[in-house]
């Protein structure tokens, strides 16, 4: 499969990871949320970990910093739920800090400082 394949399958599975995290956050202390949101998180974390580094193969980047960095990132948005969902974060906070680290994750990939 081609890097641009890798690519949209990557950010497809951005846009999946992010809409379970909505949906998750939103029913967050409301009741039980629909099935849907938590599969589209994992699915979409499972989609963009495995395009992720198709794509860095691909392009023959190896194991630089930045995408270390970013792993980093998304395991951190993967624990996200759990933590509000026990009570260690708020879900408003942990919103935010999907947002924070999603955005970071994408100034790694654009700028890659290191
Ligand atoms: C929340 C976490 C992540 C977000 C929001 C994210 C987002 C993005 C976006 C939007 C791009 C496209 C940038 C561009 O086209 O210029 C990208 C590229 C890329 N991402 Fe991620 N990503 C995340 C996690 C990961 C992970 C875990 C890996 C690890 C394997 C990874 C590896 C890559 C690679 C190799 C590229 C290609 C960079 C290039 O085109 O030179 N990403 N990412």
């Amino acid at each position: 499969m081609s890097a641009e394949f890798y690519r949209i399958a990557h950010i497809v599975g951005v846009l999946m990871l992010f809409l379970g995290l909505g949906g998750m956050f939103a029913f967050a202390g409301k009741g039980k949320a629909s099935a849907l949101y938590p599969i589209l998180h994992g699915l979409g974390l499972l989609v963009m970990i495995v395009a992720g580094i198709g794509q860095a193969h691909k392009l023959g980047y190896g194991w630089p910093t930045w995408m270390i960095l970013k792993i980093g990132c998304w395991v951190v948005i993967a624990v996200l739920p759990t933590l509000a969902k026990k009570n260690v974060l708020p879900a408003a906070v942990a919103l935010l800090l999907a947002l924070v680290l999603g955005g970071t994750a994408v100034w790694l990939a654009v700028t890659k400082p290191i």
